[in-house]
């Protein structure tokens, strides 16, 4: 499969961790960033790594911050993303046979990596179970979603890069 991964820079390592996790198991990663620590915002990419899932570049997305909390909300608000977040295996084997959920949320400063591996490898091995119930459901969620002009701009973020540049943000 190819999967589209992103993260802040709280949890690069993680990220990058998970990264060659997935191709040691024979998938493929598109990388979304952030690549090292320096400070950023969650929001950019959970943005870009939805955005692989929507355009279909990648089959499915994984999405890492601190808590899992922002990153997960950021990409559930892309059309046609049903992103959530998952600490446990349980709940992500219902969101995938029940929701088709598309972009898991992790936070890596929550969850050990071992359980971090377990999920996804239960995220990518599990099948939505299309039922007319669920399919009926997941299309009046999928209708919640409102068409957004900003979803499509890319300087949406630029005041918050152009404050850190400007050294707007004490250091973490
Ligand atoms: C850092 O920006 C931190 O807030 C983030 O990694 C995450 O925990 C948010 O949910």
């Amino acid at each position: 499969m190819k999967i589209s991964i992103g993260c802040d820079h709280i949890v690069t390592d993680i990220k990058n961790h998970i990264g060659k996790y997935l191709e040691s198991k024979g998938h493929e990663v598109i990388d979304n960033g952030t690549y090292d620590h320096e400070r950023t915002h969650y929001p950019i990419y959970g943005k870009k790594t939805a955005a692989k899932v929507v355009n279909k570049e990648a089959d499915l997305g994984i999405v890492i911050c601190g808590t899992g909390v922002g990153i997960t909300t950021s990409a559930t608000k892309i059309k046609g993303i049903r992103a959530t977040l998952v600490r446990d295996v349980e709940t992500v084997r219902y969101a995938r046979e029940e929701l088709n959920v598309n972009v898991i949320g992790i936070g890596g400063r929550i969850c050990g990596v071992g359980l971090i591996e377990n999920i996804i490898d239960v995220f990518l091995e599990t099948k939505y179970k299309e039922t007319p119930e669920n399919k009926a459901l997941i299309e009046k969620i999928d209708a919640m979603i409102e068409d957004n002009e900003q979803a499509n701009d890319e300087t949406m973020f630029d005041e918050f890069i152009e404050k850190w540049n400007n050294g707007g943000y004490p250091a973490e």
